[in-house]
């Protein structure tokens, strides 16, 4: 038994997440946990809610409330969809955790102290009016580009150029309105990263067995143009963890808090503690080198955005603290899933939400083709005529269609109970030898954390079922040879249990949906296929399963595409 740590890039507090992001990181992580725990081994599976920096303080006064208040509330919201979409975390923390601004604020102390981070003075916009100083999205105005007249500080919504906030045309503060805004002096904290650039480069050239997609972002971050830069990690808010502490090596950071991206990936750890804390746990022997986690395998799953941030900076914050911290040793990133012809979009309201899909159809259908479809080597689109099609096919037509015809044949001709032994005969045989064959695929694949791969390799042990009972024929045996009827029926149900633990990943509920019908508790993985297919001996009773995936029809289809296209309300 090998003990994995795995984390999932947290997502923003601020609203519900669409289907790209949701296959960008937490659903392949999900499967990839699901998998080592069926193969018996120890998961830590740690997800959150990204809850500081300034989008989550916009959402919070927009909704008109205390920014704590939303925090919270919008926390429930996404546990509740996750636990929807049946993500099996082990604890789903909160980057506004007291754990996190603990520790948070004890990697601050250390890089400091290790000469890490330096103090920076800088000009930055001030607003007269507000008493503050904005950061780059508290301040909008006139796109230089396009022209859009409610471009933000660093960036233009309508045109995407990357904007500095001085380039807005009559730029005004977004929390009074006011434009009386003059640059003044002020001072942050910028975290070193350049002085770690060599060691980094050495520690990335040694992954050679990481996908190219995040290697080649991290070498482009450290060597192009002037190569990696030092970068700013504090921000002026105040909800965040304090910049300024007890025994903070640096004064005069009063009113300022760390930059978000500096406290979430720290949040793996505290919501590690969280978990510890909850259920008196041990956090360290994860995350410790000197406490146990020496021989923990780490895995990180992302959206090709979050990259930079995992193969650098926080890399920078565990190495550069100088302590015997858990580095990753995997980072699987994804592309980006397209919806329809365009882009999922958050602030239009375009493409499938969390929410939305589960209130159309259940987990298991979305889950399958997010999976089976996931832009690994490059962007994918979502189609309705696409998801139709997948569902339909290989959930509906090949495994529920298997699972329905042996159940219900058995029943009717030899009642509910498994109706013999299982004896393999010549056709039984060959089926063992490929099945076996697909299985070592499957196996292989998941290991190498290949998901799209995986979802064919699984695909077609299911066709492998389907083939057998369609030449087996067991309808026009049992009218001349019941013996071998029974002989023939037995072994499908046993197969079928086997569809049940081997497709658990993708599809937990109908794999439970059969392990309930077939009245078995024994979800061990079959590293003996010959023990495994014997697994429910003649007379085990058994109920036929409701059936376990249904069509979409074309109207359906026809419906949601209309539905989705355009403002979410
Ligand atoms: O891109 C995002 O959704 C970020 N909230 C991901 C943060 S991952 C990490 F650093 F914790
Ligand atoms: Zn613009």
């Amino acid at each position: 038994m090998a003990r994995h740590l795995i984390t999932s890039a947290i997502p923003y507090i601020n609203g519900i997440k669409h289907l790209g992001n949701l296959v960008g990181s937490q659903l392949p992580a999900d499967l990839y946990a699901r998998y080592l725990r069926g193969r018996g081994h120890d998961v830590m599976f740690i997800c959150a809610t990204d809850e500081h920096g300034t989008p989550a303080e916009l959402a919070a006064a927009k909704a008109g409330k205390p920014v704590a208040d939303y925090c919270a509330e919008m926390h429930d919201v996404q546990a509740e969809i996750a636990a929807g979409f049946r993500l099996s975390f082990d604890h789903f923390g909160r980057s506004s955790s007291p754990q996190n601004h603990a520790l948070t604020q004890h990697f601050a102390r250390v890089l400091g102290e290790q000469g890490l981070i330096r103090e920076v003075t800088e000009k930055q916009m001030y607003s007269v009016a507000d008493g503050r100083f904005l950061p780059d999205r508290y301040i909008e105005g006139t796109c230089p580009n396009c022209g859009y007249t409610s471009a933000r500080g660093d960036q233009c919504d309508n045109c995407t150029k990357q904007l500095d906030p001085v380039d807005l045309i009559n730029p005004h503060s977004v929390i009074s309105g006011s434009t009386d805004l003059e640059m003044r002096e002020t001072k942050h904290l910028f975290l070193r990263q350049s002085a770690m650039k060599a060691k980094l480069a050495d520690w990335i050239d040694s992954k050679t067995d990481w996908p190219v997609l995040t290697t080649s972002i991290a070498r482009k971050w450290l060597f192009d143009g002037e190569g990696l830069q030092d970068r700013g990690i504090t921000r002026d808010l105040s909800w965040g963890v304090p910049a300024q502490f007890e025994g903070a090596p640096w004064a005069g950071m009063e009113g300022k808090v760390f930059y978000v991206w500096f406290d979430a990936p720290i949040e793996y750890i505290a919501g590690t503690q969280e978990w510890a804390d909850a259920t008196g746990g041990d956090w360290a022997r994860w995350w410790r080198t000197d406490k146990g986690a020496e021989d923990v395998t780490y895995t990180q799953f992302m959206g090709k955005d979050n990259v930079p941030f995992h193969t650098l900076g926080f890399p920078v914050t565990i190495l550069g603290s100088g302590e015997p911290w858990k580095l990753v040793d995997y980072i699987k990133s994804f592309n980006y899933l397209n919806y329809d012809g365009g882009q999922f979009s958050t602030s239009r309201g375009r493409g499938v939400f969390m929410d939305q899909a589960l209130s159309i159809l259940p987990a298991d259908y979305w889950r399958w083709w997010l999976l089976s479809h996931a832009p690994e080597s490059a962007d994918a689109e979502f189609t309705w005529e696409n998801f139709q099609s997948s569902v339909n096919k290989d959930l509906a037509d090949v495994l529920g269609n298997l699972v329905s015809r042996v159940t219900k044949f058995c029943n009717a001709k030899f009642g509910l109970e498994v109706p013999s032994e299982v004896v393999l005969g010549e056709r039984e045989t060959a089926l063992m030898a490929q099945f076996s064959e697909g299985l070592a695929a499957y196996v292989k694949a998941m290991d190498a954390i290949q998901v799209r791969r995986s979802a064919e390799e699984l695909r077609a042990l299911w066709v492998l079922g389907n083939e057998y009972l369609q030449a087996a024929a067991p309808w026009s045996v049992v009218k001349t040879d019941e013996a071998a009827a029974r002989g023939i029926i037995a072994f499908a149900l046993n197969l079928i249990r086997l569809y049940a633990v081997l497709s658990r990943p993708f599809i937990p509920d109908a794999a439970q949906a059969i392990m309930t019908a077939l009245d078995c508790e024994d979800w061990s993985w079959p590293e003996d296929l010959d023990t495994a297919i014997r697994a429910l001996p003649a007379g085990h009773r058994f109920t036929v399963p409701e059936n376990l995936f249904r069509k979409i029809t074309d109207e359906e289809r026809e419906d949601w595409a209309k539905r989705f296209a355009g403002r979410r309300d």
